[in-house]
């Protein structure tokens, strides 16, 4: 037998079944998968250093190695498979197959397994599924009669969830005309309920202006932010790295004609530029070497054009790199770019901004805010506007304690640094439930915030 085929039976062996998880179970994928590689009598040429990264990793978490970290639910844990009953999955073939040490067979499982994750993730959630209901509604407690504002509406689980909760009113809105055509649906559905809105939150003031709503009027809000994944899972948008289509990545697709592309930034920004986007709203560690490769592509080859190419290039910059995202599957290495343009197009970060100053005029007093927050950049704004610690109503870059040892001394300065008209529910972010996680891996990220508008 060769070394790889010992190292892989015994992975197998650790690895737990768990029946419950039907298709999802990541143990019974990858029996399936080694088979089906093991099987194939092709040989290819494979990395064979990326071989044994994927191997750590999957053998890192069939050892429950991040358990301190990253908890998992008790389905998980139990051991599977003897490393006899391993052996009884490999037919003959497939042994004379592994004697012949083709060291490929491992990055075909990997790929396989990933191509696999990728495909069952997209069918399970082609319809957005909305993060942490429960929770949002709690914080809202909708009330009959009450007006609420879902300021991202996207397929609009959290909207329907209150409409049903209470016959309470509700104005949608999204910057998606996707988005707005769903929302139209739901109010025939929830007749005089419902007003739908298309645009963004900075142009809500002119739209709520033609409706004759004012200024302190509204009961709750909620906000949801990023993207839903009717944007990110249809590859003709631009959003996915694991779709290939055109770099558009534009959440109001075409409603402004004069609005950027993803693909006309990488054109036209120069390197300095697309380093500072990278870095500023993606962390992105390889900021500076994946910004040359844009510019080298751009001068040499031609510009960046669709998903798939972006993914290459950036491939290119991180040689022997294998990410994982917080579950520690394996994540591409291009999310964190993706994850920068979009918010660069689309000019998030000064939107959400804008989002908070808004809310603190259109509610009530004792009006509810409840953010959903997907990234630090995201959640800091958020913070900063509640805490207070806002300038010229913009989120101060940094924490108060980072200003200067004289303002954090002088205790007037701080109070009226923190005179805030926000009172937060929860005095730490909540997140989901370790169940939610599994039922919905795309909500691992969510931070929910709520607070009263006290003033
Ligand atoms: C995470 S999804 C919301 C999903 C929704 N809560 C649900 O249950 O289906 C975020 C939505 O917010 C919208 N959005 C993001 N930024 C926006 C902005 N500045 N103005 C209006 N809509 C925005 C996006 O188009 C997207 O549809």
């Amino acid at each position: 037998m060769t070394t790889q085929y010992k190292k892989f039976t015994k992975l197998i062996a650790k690895w737990p079944l768990d029946g419950t998880k039907g298709n999802r179970d990541l143990g019974k994928v990858i029996r399936d998968k080694v088979k089906e590689a093991f099987e194939s009598s092709q040989s290819q040429n494979f990395d064979t250093e990326l071989c044994s990264r994927q191997y750590n990793s999957l053998n890192r978490l069939a050892d429950n190695y991040y358990k301190n970290k990253y908890k998992r639910c008790k389905t998980s844990t139990a051991t599977g498979l003897s490393t006899e009953e391993c052996n009884l999955i490999l037919s003959n073939e497939v042994l004379a197959y592994l004697k012949e040490e083709n060291k490929g067979f491992f990055k075909k499982l990997c790929w396989s397994v990933l191509k696999r994750q990728l495909s069952t993730e997209t069918i399970q959630y082609k319809d957005h599924v909305p993060v942490m209901l429960n929770e949002v509604t709690k914080h809202l407690n909708p009330t009959d009669n009450e007006l609420y504002i879902d300021m991202t509406f996207g397929a609009g689980g959290h909207s329907r969830h209150l409409l049903t909760s209470a016959n309470c009113k509700l104005i949608t809105l999204d910057r998606d005309p996707v988005a707005y055509e769903k929302a139209k649906e739901l109010a025939k559905e929830f007749p005089n309920r419902v007003t739908p809105l298309l645009g963004k939150f900075s142009e809500l003031p002119t739209l709520l202006k033609e409706r004759n709503i004012r200024q302190a009027s509204i009961d709750g809000i909620l906000f949801d932010f990023g993207c839903s994944s009717m944007q990110l899972d249809n590859g003709e948008r631009g959003f996915s790295v694991s779709k290939d289509g055109y770099l558009d990545m534009r959440m109001d697709a075409g409603r402004d004609p004069n609005q950027i592309t993803a693909r006309e930034v990488l054109a036209t920004a120069n390197e300095h530029e697309l380093y500072k986007i990278f870095k500023v709203y993606g962390e992105e560690k390889k900021a500076a070497k994946i910004a040359q490769s844009i510019i080298e592509a751009r001068y040499m080859i031609k510009n960046v054009e669709t998903t798939r190419e972006l993914v290459e290039i950036v491939d290119s910059c991180c040689p022997n790199e294998f990410r994982l995202d917080k579950l520690q599957r394996p994540q591409s290495n291009a999310t964190k770019v993706f994850q920068a343009l979009r918010i660069f197009v689309n000019n998030e970060l000064n939107e959400l901004n804008y989002g908070m100053v808004l809310s603190k005029y259109y509610l009530k007093l004792n009006g509810k805010l409840v953010t959903i927050c997907f990234h630090s950049l995201e959640d800091t704004i958020v913070k900063r506007h509640i805490a207070g610690n806002i300038v010229n109503e913009v989120a101060n870059p940094v924490p108060l304690r980072y200003l200067s040892p004289m303002l954090v001394q002088d205790q007037d300065t701080i109070n009226q640094f923190l005179d805030t008209p926000w009172k937060a529910i929860n005095k730490h972010v909540e997140v989901p439930s370790d169940e939610e996680v599994e039922r919905n891996p795309r909500s691992r990220s969510a931070r929910l915030r709520a607070a009263i508008k006290i003033k």
